[in-house]
């Protein structure tokens, strides 16, 4: 096994591999932060050279012009130096993935804070002192390569670990649960939310007639569409999401000991969304809104971070739940079980090219080292099929060797040939067993790191192609992520199912969704949805939300779930943000504004982690004390929706309360429930722009005692009661 080695403080200089000479800018803008995993990629990259040439290395004296028979003849056939330009820009693109086509990734490191040999042989948690190279892909599901970052979806947060006893791929999502149990149900699931397909409408959203029609005849949906429709489907940033394994995993430890075990990604940044409004206005100012701010943070040096916990169940207690371990509709309360927190994992380093590494890595749920082990959870196994097969026809049979995939570890054994077969395997033997090459590779003996599937005894039974009754409640959950939610939260998630349904032009799929689905949720919620929609509650009742016919031995049923609650569901519930850092602040300059206090505002901004930014009618200067003052961004090019929270120095405030885009600005601000200070002559502007002067986290106030209540006001992200989105005013 290869020794571990730690992530190195100062990193060597790189053995570059360059065409002529390197530029100079080619140097980062800030010094980017090695792992094991980038020091190997090294002699991959290539830094532009100074000299054009062909793909066979030769030189090419002009790129500009195809060879004619004459100068204004027809080209010919023979012009090789055209023929391999266009014919190599014509195979350029791969298939996008099937699901989650649109995304954003990093490296980074994973470091636990102590070893959890106990529970796990995997190699990342064995020795604090160890740190795991990392490569993260955020994604949409839904939407295709090109689309919006910030559509109501789910968030892929897949984690790819090159750990010293080869690749582990943690292929998560930023909710706990799924829309549907059994894998053989995925095609359908993605028909019905993708693009309809005569007309290739709607793009990257689920408010369509098709959605609908599937989940409202699937009612074990019932809890992903409550997650769907919370603000968790609009994450504010990457850095600010939740990340979960959704699947019970096992662990196994040396002594051959499993357990069973969830994973859950916890942001140190807080757990933070947009609002509906606002997501959709970024949808058009900024559709790279959530990997700019990944890209943009990281270069600055504000890496993001998360910690890693273990919700671990002994084997023992499978069945004390209400509810099935193997069912990925369910999660396991927090308060049931607690989350541990084992480790944290850091990006801080951005992609060199986004199709060689973001676009070329291939994620496995199969891709699992020695301790970690899969359960019987159905949609499990059909991923373990699923991701390999997509990668060999998105990629090709030889996706590992390319250097975004290939393992720290290296591979080998007999497999051969292929597609782009890098790897130039030497002497005669490419079987098992053999002699002529001693019997090379052969088995791992059993002390070493090798994988080995955990012995599980299995219940006799027959062959059957049926669904457990232990899965068949589709409520209690949903019902319970309901109850868990905060008067505001409640507000978003009936406005949204509002926002859906009112898309949904059939009447048959929106009375089933409101009939079938939604009373047997929670009546509130229904009879707020009925009144945004008029969809009528069926007087008459509903059918009865299916009980389970051969419930766990002890645990919850559905009829017992109005008192069900996880006060660790609800955003509003959350902790604090570790850290304000990479929180964007607007300062709105007008003429007239103070210049001494605005550079005191920045300096005190700036010592708070935040990234300010000045923003004036034009990118040039406002006038301050009859001088011109620099500003950094033109307002019709910096819209409220990208930014955290508002400020308005002294002597901004008149001039700005007579232009239409500044009141916009002030008025979005205060409808999307962000922190706002301004000083005491900003009144005019404040009614202009339709601010309340009581309104909940305006701060009103002057010099450093208005900026210290801003910053904390920034702390607690929104202040979301403001404005109802059910009932907008
Ligand atoms: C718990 C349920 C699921 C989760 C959390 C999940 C998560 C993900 C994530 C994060 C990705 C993007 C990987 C990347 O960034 O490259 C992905 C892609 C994909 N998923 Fe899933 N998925 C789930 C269920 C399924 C199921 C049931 C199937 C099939 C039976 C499936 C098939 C795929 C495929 C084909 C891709 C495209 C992979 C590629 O081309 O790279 N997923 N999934």
């Amino acid at each position: 096994m290869a020794k571990p080695v730690p992530i190195p403080a100062t990193p060597p200089p790189p053995p570059a591999r360059t065409a002529g000479q390197v530029t100079s800018s080619d140097k980062p803008p800030m010094p980017r932060q090695e792992t094991d995993k980038t020091l190997e990629l090294t002699p991959d990259k290539m830094a532009p050279g100074s000299m054009l040439t062909t793909n066979q290395g030769v030189g090419v004296s002009d790129d500009q012009n195809s060879l004619k028979a004459h100068v204004r003849g027809p080209t010919l056939l023979e012009d090789i130096l055209m023929r391999e330009k266009i014919t190599h820009f014509d195979h350029e693109r791969i298939p996008e993935r099937v699901v989650h086509a649109r995304g954003a990734a990093a490296h980074g490191f994973f470091q636990p804070y102590e070893s959890q040999a106990a529970l796990t042989m995997a190699a990342p948690f064995q020795d604090p002192k160890v740190a795991t190279p990392v490569f993260v892909r955020f994604s949409t599901v839904a939407g295709s390569r090109g689309s919006t970052d910030t559509p109501r979806d789910v968030r892929g947060f897949a984690v790819k670990f090159y750990t010293t006893d080869g690749v582990w791929d943690l292929v998560g999502n930023n909710m706990p649960v799924f829309f549907i149990q059994d894998a053989n149900k995925f095609p359908d699931l993605v028909h019905a939310v993708k693009p309809e397909p005569d007309n290739e409408i709607p793009q990257a959203q689920s408010a369509h007639d098709t959605f609908w029609d599937f989940v409202s005849l699937t009612p074990e949906s019932a809890h992903m569409l409550m997650w769907l429709m919370s603000d968790r489907a609009i994450p504010q940033r990457y850095a600010s999401m939740e990340g979960f394994g959704v699947h019970t995993f096992r662990l196994i430890n040396a002594e051959g000991v499993s357990r069973f075990v969830k994973f859950h990604w916890k942001p140190l940044k807080g757990v933070c969304s947009l609002v509906w409004e606002e997501a959709t206005l970024i949808s058009g100012k900024d559709p790279d809104f959530n990997r700019r701010d990944l890209w943009e943070s990281i270069e600055r040096g504000d890496f993001p971070e998360w910690e890693l916990g273990f919700q671990i169940v002994e084997e023992k207690d499978e069945l004390k739940f209400g509810f099935d371990l193997l069912d990925a509709t369910k999660i396991i309360p927090e308060e049931l079980v607690p989350v541990v927190k084992v480790g944290k994992m850091t990006l801080n380093r951005n992609p060199d090219n986004y199709f060689a590494e973001t676009e070329q890595v291939a994620f496995h749920t199969g891709h699992v080292v020695p301790g970690i082990d899969f359960t019987n959870d159905p949609l499990l196994q059909g991923r373990l099929f699923s991701y390999i097969d997509t990668q060999l026809r998105r990629v090709g049979p030889n996706f590992h060797e390319l250097p975004i995939n290939r393992s720290l570890k290296p591979a080998d054994n007999n497999q051969r040939d292929g597609f782009a077969r890098m790897t130039i395997n030497k002497g005669k033997v490419a079987y098992f067993p053999n002699s002529l090459a001693g019997g090379c590779p052969m088995h791992s003996p059993a002390a070493a790191a090798a994988f080995r599937s955990v012995a599980v005894k299995e219940a006799p039974g027959l062959k059957v192609r049926e669904r457990s009754p232990t899965f068949s409640d589709h409520f209690s959950q949903a019902t319970q992520f309901w109850n868990s939610m905060s008067d505001w939260e409640k507000d978003h998630i009936a406005a949204a199912f509002a926002f859906e349904l009112n898309q949904v032009v059939n009447e048959a799929v929106r009375d089933r969704t409101m009939n079938e689905i939604l009373v047997n949720i929670d009546a509130t919620l229904a009879n707020l949805v009925s009144e945004a929609t008029g969809i009528p509650v069926n007087p008459a009742g509903t059918p009865e939300a299916p009980t389970p016919s051969a419930p766990t031995p002890s645990g919850p049923l559905h009829k017992d779930a109005a008192k069900l609650r996880s006060p660790a569901l609800s955003q509003d519930k959350q902790p604090p943000p570790a850290t304000l850092l990479g929180r964007k602040v607007a300062v709105l300059l007008g003429n007239g504004v103070n210049a001494r206090e605005v550079g005191a505002i920045l300096a005190s901004l700036a010592n708070a982690g935040l990234v300010a930014e000045t923003i004036g009618p034009t990118a040039g200067a406002v006038e301050a004390s009859g001088k011109p003052l620099k500003v950094n961004r033109a307002a019709p090019n910096a819209p409220s929706v990208v930014y955290d929270a508002v400020l308005v120095p002294s002597g901004a405030g008149p001039a700005l309360a007579g232009w239409p885009l500044a009141q916009r600005f002030l008025h979005e601000a205060y409808r999307h429930g962000k922190p706002i200070a301004v000083t005491p002559d900003a009144d005019g502007f404040l009614k202009a722009a339709g601010v309340p002067a009581d309104a909940e986290g305006l701060s009103i106030g002057q010099g450093s005692p208005l900026v210290t209540e801003f910053v904390k006001n920034i702390g607690q992200h929104r202040f979301p009661r403001r404005v109802s989105v059910l009932k907008p005013i």
